[in-house]
């Protein structure tokens, strides 16, 4: 069923005591007096140039009718429904964490000397990679091309587990593969911005690191990319671990584990591995949640009308639907939205042929199901898929989807708006002119592309989602998802 935002909001959090309180809006009666006069003053002056506002904003007239207040206010840019965000707590970083952050930074680690996490998730950069390059080169002479595009490392402290399921708790003791096999069968259920629960019917994929989601821990993570040939290329465990013990940071270690830690390569190399991901745990700057965005959603910023249009868009059913999957609403319990879902989707984004790997017109990067992930390989119907990724300080980056096909996000929007309606604006076209529709997929597992969720269950012919200045104010309110925001600065124009 689809609901529009306006109908929504009101009736979840609104009128609803236990959200109000949870969201922290706690508003006396006599504020409250005063807040309905206000509205009442302002709705009468309004009662003169209706027409006015209706056109000027996205707003429906519906939506003005059922709610004037809320619609008044949202028009002039303010959160109607402010809440209080629950950020993670900020104290000093643990001994721990000081030394994952020399081993985060530490050139040493890598053969060729001048590697580390933060060459590729660069601390100014959002975490995220250094430039444009689809994929970044690492390997001895920081000249072999990786596979993929980096992402970045910010708001990954609540990422759940790789798990296949709706409900987590009862399918711990099932097996992977069991659960899998399972949602073969399983009917789809359309994921909108209103209605999200209703996907909780299918047996998805969720949770994990990585675009296949093929670890759990940031922990076991950074293994990857310290031995990976085409990244940091440390050799093996046992080199690594002379490297650390030559590291100006080696009596940090001895402090932490004792004497001890050395004599077993396994476990020095672990302790790092332990202490790279408490500092990503710990630092606040991989999770600050300081954007604009999230200053609105607190009451403390005022959007632009265009950027209040692209939220409207954002999380219509009807148009962009972007939040059905990269979710924008605070929980509850007052947690900052991730602008992820934590699930995986097959979009059919175009080949990347700036990949050196697809040269090989055999290869494909299926996600989930292969071949770099290989625990999944007979899950055939996950193949295609890739992790949601978060679209906090999107608007920085320059590298987009899990290939880096797209280096704008005015390239992605059209993607998203004309994958069904116009492929040959998307995809390349073979020597008959027939459009190669979903390239960077095997024709076998086309089936797996995700054609039932907005704006991507449109047909050929049909008319786009979004109109071009529907696509420009969604990335202005893409924009207010960039960290470092600082209220009274940067208002309206
Ligand atoms: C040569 C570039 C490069 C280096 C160096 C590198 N990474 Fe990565 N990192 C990547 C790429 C590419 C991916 C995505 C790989 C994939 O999905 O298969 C990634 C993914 C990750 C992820 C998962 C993020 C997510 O959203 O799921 C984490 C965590 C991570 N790296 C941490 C580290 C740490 C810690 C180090 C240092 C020990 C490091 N990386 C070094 C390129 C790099
Ligand atoms: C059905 C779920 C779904 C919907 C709806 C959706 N996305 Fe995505 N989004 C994804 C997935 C999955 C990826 C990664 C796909 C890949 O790499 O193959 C992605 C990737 C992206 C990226 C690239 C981010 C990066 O770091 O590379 C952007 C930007 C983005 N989406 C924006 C949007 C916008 C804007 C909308 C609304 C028009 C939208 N998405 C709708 C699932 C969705």
């Amino acid at each position: 069923m689809r609901h529009s935002i306006w109908i929504r909001q009101p009736a979840t959090r609104w009128p609803n005591h236990r959200s109000r309180e949870a969201g922290g809006v706690l508003i006396s009666r006599a504020s409250r007096f005063i807040w309905w006069g206000i509205g009442g003053v302002l709705l009468a002056v309004l009662a003169s140039t209706p027409l006015v506002l209706v056109a000027s904003g996205a707003l429906p007239l519906r939506a003005w009718i059922a709610h004037p207040r809320a619609s008044l206010l949202l028009s002039l840019g303010e959160n109607p429904f402010p809440v209080r965000l629950v950020r993670p707590p900020v104290a000093p970083l643990s001994e721990m964490a000081q030394l994952g952050r020399h081993v985060f930074f530490d050139i040493s680690l890598s053969s060729s000397g001048r590697m580390s996490c933060a060459s590729c998730h660069v601390p100014e950069r959002f975490y995220g990679p250094p430039g444009r390059a689809s994929a970044v080169t690492g390997g001895p002479t920081l000249s072999s091309q990786g596979l993929r595009a980096v992402p970045s490392l910010m708001y990954l402290e609540r990422q759940p587990s790789f798990s296949v399921g709706p409900d987590k708790d009862e399918d711990e003791n099932i097996s992977l593969a069991q659960l899998a096999a399972q949602s073969f069968n399983a009917p789809r259920a359309k994921k909108t911005a209103q209605d999200t629960a209703e996907s909780a019917a299918n047996l998805v994929p969720e949770g994990g690191l990585f675009w296949d989601g093929r670890v759990d821990t940031l922990q076991s993570q950074a293994l990857f990319p310290l031995l990976n040939p085409l990244e940091m290329d440390g050799g093996s465990v046992e080199a690594e671990a002379a490297r650390l013990r030559q590291a100006p940071y080696a009596k940090l270690f001895v402090q932490l584990f004792g004497a001890s830690v050395f004599d077993n390569p396994r476990v020095a190399v672990a302790e790092a591995l332990f202490a790279v991901a408490r500092y990503q745990i710990e630092d606040p700057s991989f999770h600050p949640y300081s954007s604009k965005y999230d200053a609105w959603l607190e009451g403390k910023a005022r959007l632009t009308r265009a950027e209040v249009r692209g939220y409207l868009l954002f999380n219509d059913p009807e148009k962009a639907d972007c939040a059905g999957c990269h979710l924008d609403q605070a929980g509850l319990d007052g947690l900052p939205p991730q602008f992820t879902d934590d699930q995986y989707e097959a979009l059919g984004v175009p080949r990347n042929m700036a990949l050196s790997v697809n040269r090989n017109a055999r290869y494909f990067d299926l996600g989930v199901c292969g071949p770099i992930r290989t625990d999944m390989a007979d899950q055939t119907q996950y193949c295609g898929m890739f992790l949601t990724p978060t679209l906090r300080n999107v608007a920085t980056r320059q590298v987009f989807m899990h290939n880096g096909v797209y280096h704008s996000l005015q390239q992605v929007m059209n993607f998203y708006n004309l994958r069904d309606t116009d492929p040959g604006a998307i995809y390349p076209a073979g020597p008959d002119g027939t459009v190669k529709k979903y390239n960077d997929i095997p024709l076998q597992y086309h089936t797996n592309v995700d054609t039932v969720d907005p704006p991507l269950d449109r047909s050929a012919g049909e008319k786009p989602a979004n109109t071009k200045r529907d696509l420009q104010d969604i990335i202005a309110f893409l924009k207010t998802l960039t960290d470092g925001y600082v209220p009274g600065r940067g208002e309206p124009q």
